[in-house]
């Protein structure tokens, strides 16, 4: 990789500044100072191990600054790994002494007045030593009478940027004391940088900032005693302390050092424990963070690689400004789209040269030239994401069809098999419906089930010019039965279709009412939707002849009238089962209703109820009034009860009537219509009544159903009615 040769390349170039230092150093050394000891600028005190020794050093030989450091005198490479004075920079760098003094207090100071405080007791004391360790820990002791010692300060408490074994990152929960490590502003500048290195105690992990900014985290370590990139490490956590620190394994010495540019590197710099140089903000990888988008010039896969190269000074901008440091630079260039490289201004590594160029005329890459970060357009990954993206794309764009295929078939599928389980119904329905009406149309003679397509060749498809008119039911047209027969037929509109079940019983209703005087019903036809009723033709009779049930005409004077209730008596008496007329809304008797008891009494209801309808000319299922919310047998109930059971009447009836017969008629039907069955009248009583006003005995009583049928409805469901008649009314409701 030749971002981490490059690297490992600074450092050499970082560390050879030491050399130099190391080798005019004369004084070989003792390992601690006693009070009233001086360490001046050409002395240095070293660890017992002779691994660390302390001394002042400068580290920018361009620049007078002088900086109290420790060093690592280690074999293969000699470098700073600690500062005393990082931003109190002494100008002076001939005459600083860092002094223990007799009081106790340990200083840095020079001759242009500066003073640098690294300890001051609160009680004076010349009982102290200050050693180097041979951890490379600087140590203020207190000695005490009885030989013990006390540490009263240390600098393994102050990191810089470099983590020795026994050195601690995390916090002191008694003192609130953090240890944190911070990079330097530049390659030679100590100064306090961009990132700092810390320990995370709560999620139990690495974390690195750039200015405050979380860019990294090396995820959690689980094991109190692991090992990462080679570096053993120990995690710490009790009530005093959280931390984290390393420990050396074998005699090699390890440390970590956190470098200006953000990595995070192991002692020799072969070995990378974070790269949050690779963090721009907007990726992901490698334990980066996000905290910003992708500037619209950048792609991903951009990255700034380090390359010497000769530039033309007109590609060059300049940021002489030295609180700017190796990071910052990148930043400002990174987020500025016409910026393709930076480098430092200043030889410790701070300011900013920014190049830009055009074309890359006038750049000249060779070794020797200037080092610059140049960033590197990604075209080979830039172009595989483009291609990873488009068949993602596809990939999903197919998905979606093939699954908004599979959801158009299935719901198709699940339709038409709805539709086919519909028809079938249906067509049960209608078949058994057929045969029922054949079975009971075989004793009367003219009546029948006709063909729809028979019904459609009379009348020509139903022509318009069939049409005889249009009924309060629908339409009726003239037609020629196969017989020759000339037949009226109504076709029964869509707005007053009955289920099937409904249509049925109106039928047989209908021909309980066929009378000599009447218009003759010969069949009917059921096909699908369509209710069909054939009625004989009769050339001179008004059409609404055909419309029963609306027989609003004259011709059904009150004589017809009471000779039909009289004839239908007759037949009643004769019959013994006339359950056909059983299960249509308003003519059901309750005790059928209720728990479908049947018996000769339930006809006597249903006779009564027909009563009322033919004398006043309404059918109780038609009934509606805005003004009287209840049934055709509720409203005869309420006029007899005011004493005017005549306004019962139909209104055609004019004055073509004995008053007396239809009084006659409105209390038989009341008395049959009578919530107990017991009390009905039988049909012999009626025939006998029907003729005879004496034999009239009985006031009527309250009758059933006398509220609407909605509610009749709902009740006989509250009380879990269930008939065979009901579930058929449901069942065709659905069709
Ligand atoms: C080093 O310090 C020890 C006491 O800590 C002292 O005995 C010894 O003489 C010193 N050596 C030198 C060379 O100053
Ligand atoms: C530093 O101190 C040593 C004695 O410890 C002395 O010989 C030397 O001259 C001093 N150097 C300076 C620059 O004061
Ligand atoms: C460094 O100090 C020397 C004298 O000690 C002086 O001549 C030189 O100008 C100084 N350099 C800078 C950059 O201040
Ligand atoms: C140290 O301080 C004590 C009193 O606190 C004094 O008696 C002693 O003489 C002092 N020693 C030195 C070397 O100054
Ligand atoms: C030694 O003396 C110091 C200060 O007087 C005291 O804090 C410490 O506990 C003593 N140590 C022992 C082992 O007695
Ligand atoms: C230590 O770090 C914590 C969390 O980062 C912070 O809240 C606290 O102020 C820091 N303490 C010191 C003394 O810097
Ligand atoms: C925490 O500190 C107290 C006193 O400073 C000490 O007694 C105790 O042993 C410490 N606890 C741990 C777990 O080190
Ligand atoms: C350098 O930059 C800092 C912060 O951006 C600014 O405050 C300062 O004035 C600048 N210094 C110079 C000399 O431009
Ligand atoms: C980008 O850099 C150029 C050249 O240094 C400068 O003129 C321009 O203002 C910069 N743009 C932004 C947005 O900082
Ligand atoms: C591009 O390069 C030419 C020639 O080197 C120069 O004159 C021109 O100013 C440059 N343009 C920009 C935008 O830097």
């Amino acid at each position: 990789m030749v971002c981490s040769k490059q690297s490992h390349l600074l450092l050499v170039f970082k560390y050879s500044w030491l050399w130099w230092v190391t080798c005019i150093s004369v004084n070989a050394a003792n390992h601690t100072l006693k009070p009233g000891d001086t360490l001046n600028t050409t002395d240095e005190l070293c660890s017992e191990n002779s691994k660390y020794c302390i001394k002042f050093y400068q580290m920018n030989p361009g620049v007078n600054y002088t900086f109290l450091t420790i060093n690592d005198n280690g074999k293969d490479n000699a470098a700073v790994v600690w500062v005393a004075n990082r931003d109190q920079r002494i100008v002076d760098k001939d005459s600083a002494v860092l002094v223990l003094d007799k009081s106790g207090v340990l200083k840095i100071e020079s001759n242009n007045g500066v003073s640098i405080i690294l300890y001051s007791s609160p009680q004076p004391s010349n009982n102290t030593v200050a050693s180097l360790m041979n951890t490379g820990n600087f140590v203020l002791q207190q000695l005490h009478p009885n030989g013990t010692k006390s540490v009263l300060w240390q600098s393994f408490d102050y990191p810089t940027d470099t983590l020795l074994p026994g050195m601690k990152l995390g916090v002191n929960h008694k003192t609130s004391h953090n240890w944190s490590l911070v990079s330097w502003l530049g390659l030679l500048n100590a100064r306090f940088g961009a990132f700092s290195l810390e320990w995370e105690p709560i999620t139990r992990e690495l974390i690195i900032k750039r200015r405050g900014q979380l860019c990294w985290k090396s995820g959690e370590l689980r094991d109190n005693d692991g090992s990462m990139h080679n570096t053993q490490y120990k995690i710490v956590s009790n009530e005093n302390e959280s931390y984290f620190e390393i420990t050396s394994s074998n005699d090699e010495l390890t440390k970590w050092v956190l470098l200006e540019t953000g990595q995070v590197i192991n002692r020799k710099g072969d070995d990378n424990v974070a790269r949050a140089d690779m963090c721009y903000g907007f990726n992901t990888d490698e334990g980066c963070q996000k905290w910003e988008e992708l500037p619209s010039c950048r792609n991903r896969g951009d990255a700034f690689e380090a390359r010497e190269v000769y530039v033309n000074s007109n590609l060059k901008t300049y940021l002489a400004n030295t609180t700017y440091g190796t990071s910052d630079c990148r930043d400002i260039c990174w987020k500025n789209c016409s910026c393709d490289g930076y480098t430092r201004y200043y030889t410790g590594g701070t300011g900013c040269v920014f190049l830009h160029w055009n074309s890359t005329d006038g750049a000249n890459f060779a070794s020797g030239g200037e080092m610059f970060y140049i960033l590197v357009k990604n075209t080979y990954h830039k172009g595989t994401n483009k291609w990873i993206w488009i068949t993602i794309v596809a990939i999903v764009v197919l998905l979606v069809i093939c699954a908004f295929i599979l959801i158009l078939t299935f719901k198709k599928r699940k339709h038409m098999f709805q539709d086919k389980k519909r028809k079938e119904l249906k067509t049960r329905m209608l078949d058994s419906t057929i045969k029922y009406l054949e079975d009971e149309f075989k004793n009367k003679q003219d009546l029948k089930v006709f063909k729809y397509t028979s019904i459609l060749s009379a009348t020509n498809d139903f022509s318009p010019e069939n049409l005889l008119g249009q009924g309060g039911f629908g339409p009726v047209y003239k037609g020629i039965l196969p017989s020759g027969q000339e037949a009226a037929i109504k076709r029964l509109s869509k707005t007053s279709r009955q289920g099937i079940v409904e249509f049925k019983n109106e039928l047989m209703l209908i021909c309980e009412l066929q009378h000599t005087n009447l218009v003759q019903l010969l069949g009917c036809c059921i096909h699908e939707d369509e209710r069909i009723l054939i009625y004989e033709y009769m050339p001179n009779k008004s059409l609404d002849l055909y419309l029963f049930g609306c027989s609003r005409t004259k011709f059904l004077d009150w004589k017809k009238r009471f000779n039909i209730i009289e004839g239908i008596a007759q037949e009643q008496q004769s019959t013994t089962n006339t359950s056909r007329i059983v299960g249509t809304y308003g003519y059901m008797s309750p005790e059928y209703a209720m728990e479908g008891i049947f018996s000769i009494k339930s006809d006597v209801y249903s006779f009564g109820v027909l009563i009322l309808e033919i004398v006043s000319g309404r059918r109780n299922t038609s009934f509606y009034d805005v003004n009287h919310p209840i049934n055709l047998i509720g409203y005869a109930w309420e006029l007899w009860n005011q004493g005017v059971p005549l306004q019962l009447m139909d209104s055609l009836l004019n004055d073509s009537f004995d008053p007396n017969e239809v009084k006659r008629c409105i209390h038989i039907g009341l008395l049959c219509i009578e919530q107990s069955a017991d009390d009905r009248p039988t049909m012999s009583h009626i025939v006998s009544m029907l003729t005879n006003e004496s034999a009239i005995v009985a006031l009527p009583q309250r009758p059933a159903f006398y509220v609407e049928r909605k509610k009749f409805e709902w009740e006989t469901t509250s009380k879990e009615f269930r008939t065979t008649t009901t579930e058929e009314i449901t069942a065709s409701s659905e069709i």
